[in-house]
């Protein structure tokens, strides 16, 4: 089994990155397809979402140092064929510690080489702070495709257009020139407003047949369910915001071709 490793990076906060990390994990992986999603922000949001608690020395700062393995740090969550590489606040310190070390873009590919080369997730997604730091340029380092988690909001093509300009510049300097973009998820989307139609339209039009069909919906049941350490999918499986994420796990499958075994 090949993994195709996914990051949700984009240097904006709040857009949506790790809710989008974690439910689409839950969602291919109550597909059957075995997931691992890998918590790289140290506020471990998507870790405490899957309702983990923080432990010291269970994230990947040592692996990112070259103490221990990624794959011993490797936790099961409580759903099938999902698992988790954990955060703590220990990682903000790699932030710094890596900065100017030698390879230290590579560090993170490096860390993943093994648990890819283990043959046991087909899909692996990472969840980046909201910087383009050290850890986020990692992950960028190390991904075959970025995801792009972008709010239905105004202004949302400026925000992408930086995002593609990074995007451009990672691959141009080298650091991974085999990334490609492998989609973006419009979030928090407003049926009530005109603006946010508007705003899908355009991103639509600038980026035809990469814009994922299932726009996330604004709903509270989206942002109440990490506060109950449940996935979307486990809080109100009916919900409109499961059936989003079911809907783009079910197009993320079909796009990278996830259910083949190669
Ligand atoms: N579709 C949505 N509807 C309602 N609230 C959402 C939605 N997506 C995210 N949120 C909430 O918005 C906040 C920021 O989302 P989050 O996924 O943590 O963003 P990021 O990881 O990009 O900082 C969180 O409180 C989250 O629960
Ligand atoms: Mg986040």
């Amino acid at each position: 089994m090949r993994s195709v490793i996914f990051t949700i990076a984009n240097q904006k906060g709040g857009v949506g990155k790790t809710t989008t990390a974690v439910n689409l994990s839950a969602a291919l992986a109550e597909k059957g397809v075995r997931t691992l999603l890998v918590d790289l922000d140290p506020q471990a949001n998507a870790t405490s979402a899957l309702g983990i608690e923080k432990r010291e020395g269970a994230s990947l700062y040592g692996p990112l140092r070259g103490e221990g393995t990624a794959i011993e740090k490797i936790v099961p969550t409580a759903y099938r064929n999902l698992f988790l590489l954990p955060s703590e606040e220990d990682l903000a310190a790699s932030e710094i510690e890596l900065a100017g070390a030698e390879g230290y873009l590579g560090r993170l590919q490096a860390a993943l080489a093994p648990v890819r080369e283990s043959g046991q997730y087909r899909a692996i997604i990472i969840d980046c702070p909201p910087s383009l730091g050290v850890l986020s340029m990692n992950s960028l380092a190390a991904a075959d495709y970025l995801l792009i988690a972008l709010q239905c909001e105004y202004l949302a093509l400026e925000g992408l257009g930086q995002i593609l300009r990074n995007l451009d510049r990672i691959k141009q300097a080298g650091v991974n020139p085999s990334l490609e973009l492998g989609g973006v998820v419009m979030t928090m989307f407003d049926t009530r407003t005109k603006l946010a139609r508007q705003v899908v339209e355009e991103v639509r039009k600038h980026l035809p047949d990469r814009v994922f069909e299932s726009v996330i919906p604004r709903t509270i049941r989206l942002s109440e369910a990490p506060s109950f350490g449940q996935t979307i999918l486990a809080y109100d499986p009916l919900s409109p915001g499961s059936t989003a994420y079911r809907n783009l796990a079910k197009e993320v499958i079909a796009r990278f071709d996830l259910k083949s075994a190669s």
